[in-house]
């Protein structure tokens, strides 16, 4: 289980998040709704790592979060937001595998083989990342994610900038994904469809709501 306690996050002077608690289980695939600016991101990137909260803290599996590099948490991360985390300057397939190395993915050349022809980019896999659309892009950065096979797995809007058929096959992806999911999302109808509970920001807090029974 991945708990949220008393998190709260000041930009400033205003607060963004008040006081947020939360408890994920393990394997739960959770949607979070909220207006723009309601502090989405903020909370995903505060469970990324990425973002240190004014006060509150993390566990995961019973135990404190820590922040550094080794920590067991961090490792059982994968977090996919607006920035794409890849060089535009390599490859699609130098991108993988630096990143396979990067977090010592075993039997990496079959992996990276199979989520490229899985994602439909094994056509491009040599080309530069620089001369990919947005959504080829956004297909590669999720790439990047599922191949260190993530048990708690973060998504920031991930269908932004998908053309159809890549929202089938991200759809396809979710739905056979047996780990923890915590999606942002502002698509009342995906959240339906994915998630197990859907909560919304308002105003900083949290109100939740049974995904099943919406
Ligand atoms: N780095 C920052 N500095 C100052 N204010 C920020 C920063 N990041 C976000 N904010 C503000 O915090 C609020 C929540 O932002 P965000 O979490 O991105 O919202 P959401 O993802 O729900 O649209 C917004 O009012 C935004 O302007
Ligand atoms: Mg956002």
């Amino acid at each position: 289980m991945l708990s949220v306690k008393g998190v709260s996050k000041g930009y400033g002077g205003q607060l963004v998040l008040d006081n947020i608690s939360l408890d994920i289980q393990e394997g739960e695939f959770l949607a979070i709704m909220g207006a723009n600016g309601a502090g989405k991101s903020t909370l995903l990137k505060i469970l990324a790592l990425l973002l240190r909260p004014s006060t509150g803290r993390l566990l995961y599996k019973g135990m404190e979060v820590t922040r550094d590099r080794e920590s067991y948490y961090r490792k059982s991360l994968g977090f996919l937001g607006h920035n794409s985390f890849l060089y535009e300057e390599l490859t699609a397939w130098d991108n993988l595998m630096f990143y396979g190395q990067l977090y010592g993915v075993n039997d990496i050349e079959r992996r990276i083989e199979e989520w490229l022809d899985h994602i439909r980019l094994i056509g491009f896999a040599r080309d530069p990342v620089k001369v990919f659309s947005r959504g080829m892009q956004q297909r590669l950065a999720l790439c990047r994610v599922l191949l260190l096979q993530p048990d708690v797995l973060l998504l920031d809007e991930p269908y932004t900038g998908l053309d159809g058929n890549g929202q089938v096959l991200l759809d396809s992806i979710l739905k056979n994904f047996r780990k923890t999911v915590v999606m942002v999302s502002h698509d009342l109808g995906k959240s339906k469809e994915l998630a197990d509970r859907i909560v919304f920001i308002e105003e900083g807090r949290l109100n939740g709501l049974d995904g099943r029974i919406l």
